[in-house]
């Protein structure tokens, strides 16, 4: 089947998930390729609507086994319109559970039809130079196969018609219930007096949780725990404090040692 343009839709707020959707892309080599950064949440105003001839590619992080909720209501508003759809999750080297399952589940709901479905692995929002976590990843490796994988999806598309892409992928997991999963509340950010003041973190905070007037006030009802925040700021002002958070990132730093790899799936036939 012929494809007429790729529109790549994601949301990374500490930049993984859009490493891996580029390499996908590149893959891909398609000559129309739009990308649909949805991190930011003035971009989560504008909704997506795809065609029976686009490629449509949707990538989340893994946040608590799930797809994040804060993206719930925009991923609802997709209309995919019978697209051929690449289902993609990246996590932090601990486990994607119902992650790869939920995203699948909600793009069928759109009118999308997933053609293949991928699960990689980023550098943990919570690693730090005291808790590395899948540090550095995706790395060269991981990259490597994202392409291969892109080249892969495009040969698939060319040697099928739309109704060989139609039966069912099975990936690993449950659908989980619509009710989102609850994110601890806490204040877990200390910021130092090398602080400038110059705002990136607001700016990369895809909750708005960030005061756009005074800096060191997060909203800690609205935070995601993504810390886009700490991994901005130019000055390093911005670190996690003792507590809950910085003792789940030193748990996991010790229990997620064992590098894991991306696992792709496919449909039957
Ligand atoms: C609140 C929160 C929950 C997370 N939950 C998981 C998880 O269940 N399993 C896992 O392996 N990684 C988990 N991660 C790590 C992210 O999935 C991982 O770092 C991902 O690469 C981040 O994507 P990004 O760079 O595009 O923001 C979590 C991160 C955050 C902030």
């Amino acid at each position: 089947m012929k494809i007429q343009s790729v529109k790549a839709c994601f949301f990374s707020p500490t930049g993984t998930t859009k490493a891996v959707v580029q390499a996908i892309v590149r893959g891909i080599q398609h000559t129309t390729s739009e990308f649909i950064d949805i991190t930011n949440p003035d971009s989560r105003k504008q909704h997506v609507l795809a065609a029976e001839d686009e490629l449509l590619i949707v990538a989340v992080p893994v946040y608590v086994g799930r797809v994040p909720a804060l993206l719930n209501q925009w991923l609802h508003a997709i209309k995919a319109r019978k697209a051929p759809t690449v289902c993609l999750v990246v996590y932090g080297n601990r486990d994607y559970e119902n992650a790869l399952i939920e995203l699948k589940d909600k793009m069928i709901q759109n009118g999308g039809i997933p053609i293949a479905c991928a699960a990689y692995i980023g550098e943990h929002s919570f690693s730090g130079p005291d808790t590395p976590i899948a540090l550095s990843r995706p790395d060269a490796e991981d990259l490597k196969h994202a392409e291969a994988f892109g080249r892969r999806i495009n040969e698939m598309l060319l040697s099928a018609t739309h109704m060989d892409l139609t039966s069912e992928i099975h990936v690993p997991g449950k659908v989980p219930s619509q009710n989102p999963a609850p994110l601890l509340s806490v204040d877990f950010i200390n910021i130092s007096h090398h602080c400038s003041g110059c705002g990136a973190c607001a700016k990369a905070c895809p909750a708005g949780a960030i005061d756009l007037k005074a800096y060191s006030i997060t909203d800690k009802e609205k935070c995601i725990l993504c810390c886009a925040c700490i991994k901005i700021c130019p000055e390093k002002a911005r670190t996690m404090k003792n507590g809950t958070i910085k003792d789940i990132a030193i748990r996991l730093s010790e229990s997620c040692k064992d590098r894991k790899e991306p696992e792709l799936f496919f449909n039957e036939k």
